[in-house]
């Protein structure tokens, strides 16, 4: 492999001196704050957010590429009829999105830029859908960038061909809608493998949380994608880069996923529940992307999902606990997340679980996370273990024999580069194999050595 194919995070020199200068800026909070300009909320969010593409673009500039999952459609079409029955603005649609973004699939949708000079991107999707058109942005206004070699913090000067990148998230829990992140799979190297770009510029201008747009999101997808949230909020407070802005809407996140995640979980058309978890899945998703590119929950998430197959939410959630612990040794911000899970879960009054948690020793409070954590996550039907997984099933044997594969990716992930004890390769190893069966015995030894 050339330099030029290596991801800069797959070097172990470029590894040891990010983390060494990035961990001395975040020490000090002099890490930039991105975020949108505005979200729009509410039933009203569609209306408000057409009301200023008419007003901002000039009359020869109302183009709209939307960006949408093939079986979402319906969504872009809804929108592209909206545009231009309020504001006359003309669209295209763009439906080839698919899981992973892959980097061929791209040059259509550049295709298609180069022939319409569209003013706006609006994704409207999940994750995929977000990412790709933050990627598309890049290709289509830089066509030579090398993604590989884009060491964060990173500004290329984009927006100068598109004014605006907005997004509809159709799903609670990545947070790309608020975050400057993206992934993007390579398939133009062998082999094919996934590189997370981190781009300042690719944060989007406006989001709009329509609860309209995630009322249809199925059982299994609504659990998934909020244990996602759950883990970038919970994930990134423990780390070393939390400022207070982060600490804030982390907290604020964590607290309503506690809260409603249950409800939308239960009832799909409890419309409340919904946008409550819209709104916390944005916060924990500009949270997480302002303390890092996430905890190391998604390194070791990111791993298992990509060697057994498994929902990205659901692998995340898994490791979260064993995240914490293992944190835990280092850093006492878990003490702050034991009082959140104990006053939301408790039935007890707010004063009397904080009087409780006051007497307890730091490894008492880790107790009572890691157990309310088991708790919420029956509560919303998470798995919290590896053993307990269904979809697949996988045999303990296939697991110890894949053991040194998984610990390998895990390191390699970029979001490894965060953690506030350092993640060496053992001890990247001693983690996962804890999250076999994720007990708590195990956790609090995690903690202890
Ligand atoms: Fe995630």
């Amino acid at each position: 492999m050339s330099k030029r194919e290596k991801v800069w995070y797959e070097d172990p020199n470029l590894r040891n001196l990010y983390v060494k200068s990035a961990s001395n800026a975040m020490k000090g909070y002099h890490l930039p704050i991105t975020t949108p300009k505005t979200v729009f909320t509410g039933t009203n969010s569609l209306t408000d957010f057409t009301m200023h593409l008419g007003a901002y673009l000039n009359e020869d500039e109302k183009r709209v590429l939307i960006i949408v999952d093939k079986d979402l459609r319906k969504f872009g079409d809804r929108v592209a009829k909206f545009l231009k029955e309020k504001r006359d603005i003309d669209s295209r649609i763009f439906d080839e999105v698919l899981p992973e973004v892959p980097k061929s699939k791209i040059n259509k949708a550049i295709d298609l830029c180069k022939e319409f000079d569209p003013k706006v991107f609006l994704a409207i999707g999940g994750g995929s859908a977000i990412d790709m058109s933050k990627l598309i942005l890049l290709y289509y206004e830089k066509p030579e960038i090398n993604v590989n070699q884009m060491m964060p913090p990173s500004y290329v000067g984009l927006r100068k061909k598109v004014h605006i990148l907005a997004a509809i998230p159709t799903t609670s829990g990545t947070g790309a809608e608020g975050s400057f992140n993206a992934m993007i799979l390579d398939d133009t190297r062998e082999p094919h493998s996934k590189v997370a770009v981190a781009l300042y510029e690719f944060c989007p201008d406006y989001v709009i949380l329509h609860s309209d747009f995630v009322k249809t999101m199925p059982q299994w997808l609504t659990m998934g994608t909020g244990m996602d949230a759950l883990a970038h909020a919970a994930g990134a407070y423990v780390l070393i880069g939390s400022s207070p802005f982060t600490d804030a809407m982390n907290i604020a996140g964590i607290e309503m996923i506690l809260q409603y995640l249950p409800r939308a979980v239960k009832r799909g058309n409890d419309m409340e529940a919904r946008e409550k978890m819209q709104m916390a899945s944005y916060l924990a998703g500009i949270g997480f992307i302002n303390t890092s590119a996430a905890g190391i929950e998604h390194a070791m998430g990111h791993s298992l999902g990509a060697v057994f197959h498994i929902h990205h939410g659901i692998t995340v959630g898994i490791f979260l606990a064993p995240s914490i612990a293992y944190q835990a040794k280092v850093t006492d911000r878990f003490l702050k997340l034991a009082e959140i899970f104990a006053v939301e879960l408790s039935e007890k009054p707010r004063h009397e679980v904080i009087t409780e948690l006051a007497h307890m020793s730091n490894e008492e409070a880790l107790h009572s996370l890691l157990s309310n954590l088991r708790k919420f996550m029956d509560m919303v039907g998470a798995p919290k273990s590896i053993s307990e997984l269904e979809m697949p099933k996988i045999e303990k044997s296939e697991f110890e024999s894949k053991l040194d594969h998984l610990s390998e990716l895990a390191w390699i992930d970029n979001t490894s580069l965060y953690s506030s004890r350092p993640f060496t390769p053992e001890n990247v190893k001693r983690v996962i194999k804890v999250a076999w069966d994720n007990k708590i015995e195990d956790l609090i030894d995690l903690y202890k050595k």
